[in-house]
């Protein structure tokens, strides 16, 4: 697969749209595929607190379990810079959270490029249970 599938492009495309981004400027928009098929998606939301800011792929996640779904089978992240939009550490802890490795993560700009990668590429080594096991 070179390119992404349309409907999870223009959706992610779409909810930047809403971002609030006013301190950074910086519009980011999310959409999740879900098992079920339905996309679920988010924009970031920023504070004059600067730390309480949400993620755009953390609010399409919160969406999508909210919707009483917990399988990503397809993401797409999309903003508006020269170069596509790698997610932030703790947003690919997030997708690995609720998506198997291979599933796919496309990093798109607004200008139309795209790359596809995959939630264990973007995370090897990620923090596990086993990580919390006790003798
Ligand atoms: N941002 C995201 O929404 N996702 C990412 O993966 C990287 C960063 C947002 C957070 C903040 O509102 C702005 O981009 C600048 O960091």
């Amino acid at each position: 697969m070179t390119t992404s599938v349309p409907d999870l492009r223009a959706a992610a495309a779409s909810v930047r749209e809403n971002a609030y981004a006013p301190y950074s400027n910086f519009k980011v928009g999310a959409a999740m595929r879900a098992k079920s098929g339905k996309i679920y998606v988010g924009a970031n939301v920023e504070n004059v607190s600067y730390p309480v800011g949400t993620c755009a792929e953390e609010a399409a996640l919160a969406a999508m379990i909210a919707a009483g779904e917990t399988e990503v089978v397809e993401a797409y992240v999309i903003a508006d810079c020269a170069e596509p939009i790698p997610p932030c550490g703790a947003c690919r802890q997030r997708l690995k959270e609720f998506g198997k490795d291979d599933v796919t993560v496309w990093l798109g700009t607004t200008d139309g490029a795209e790359e596809a990668t995959t939630i264990g590429d973007l995370l090897p080594g990620a923090f596990d249970t086993a990580h919390m096991a006790r003798s």
